[in-house]
């Protein structure tokens, strides 16, 4: 394949480089899902689905992603690949310039978030020290994240640890906060994953028939689950109901691996 050398005049706006990459899968003749399954990142369909359709960029932790998408929809020259990755920064700066002209990127009390990841810094060694766990030593082992209040935990795992996981590696992020009836913020994560790929939209909310469900969407759709908690404390200081508390904690434990950051 010789696809066409990628030179739009700048500038170039999100929509015409995200038309330029559809223009390059169809020409592979290609769907997402397959560009998706021949980058061996099936979870990650949905985020390369937004690439293709200009909903979102790739994050500088999907570079090696992205890398893989261009190459398997033909684009294979080192020099065309260097080319549209500098189109990708440029867009990206472009991108933080615009945004911060009307609002700051500083969060102040808020956390970040993970639509935030560009703008988060300063806790890389952090973030590849526990991707790195959850990958090697997640597997069945739920794995907690600790440390002082207010230190940047809930930053680290949304606008750091969950885009890594996201982009580089495939994963499908459910995330949650336990509050007041951890086993319904349970289920409502699962079931926006399990409706998207599911005709009846019902999800379970007995425990091990939730677990069933998060198995289900990693073995029958391929899907690399994780569930992630934030504020795992709520379940002990916002949920009165000490059966139900118990009822979550079991179902976290049955979640099939990798299970909880
Ligand atoms: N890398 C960072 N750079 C700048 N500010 C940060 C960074 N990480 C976190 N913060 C700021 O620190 C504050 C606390 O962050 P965050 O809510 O993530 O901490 P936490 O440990 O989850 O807190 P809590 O113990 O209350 O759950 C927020 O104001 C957030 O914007
Ligand atoms: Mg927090």
């Amino acid at each position: 394949m010789d696809p066409t050398p990628f030179q739009p005049q700048p500038p170039l706006s999100r929509g015409e480089f995200a038309a330029e990459l559809t223009r390059l899968r169809e020409k592979a003749d290609l769907t997402v899902r397959a560009v998706a399954a021949r980058v061996g990142a099936p979870g990650a369909h949905s985020t390369i689905g937004g690439w293709f359709a200009g909903q979102n960029l790739p994050s500088i932790g999907s570079l090696p992603l992205f890398r893989r998408v261009l190459h398997v929809c033909g684009v294979t020259d080192a020099a065309e690949i260097e080319r549209w990755l500098e189109r990708l920064a440029e867009l990206r700066r472009s991108r933080v310039l615009r945004v911060a002209g009307g609002a700051s990127p500083y969060r102040g009390l808020a956390g970040f978030e993970e639509r935030h990841a560009d703008w988060f810094f300063g806790r890389e060694r952090l973030r590849a020290v526990v991707v790195d766990r959850i990958l090697s030593e997640g597997a069945g082992v739920p794995q907690l994240l600790v440390g002082a209040s207010g230190s940047g935990k809930s930053s680290l795992l949304r606008a750091g640890v969950l885009p890594a996981l996201r982009g580089e590696h495939g994963f499908t992020p459910l995330l949650l906060v336990p509050g007041r009836d951890p086993m319904r913020a349970l289920a409502s994560a699962v079931s926006v994953e399990w409706e998207a790929r599911r005709e009846s939209g019902d999800i379970a909310h007995e425990p091990l028939a939730l677990a069933a469900c998060v198995k289900s969407l990693a073995e029958r759709d391929g899907v690399r689950v994780l569930v992630a908690v934030d504020q795992l404390e709520e379940v002990f200081t916002a949920c009165p109901d000490p059966a139900e508390r118990e009822r979550f904690l079991r179902c976290l434990a049955a979640l099939p691996p990798p299970t909880c950051a």
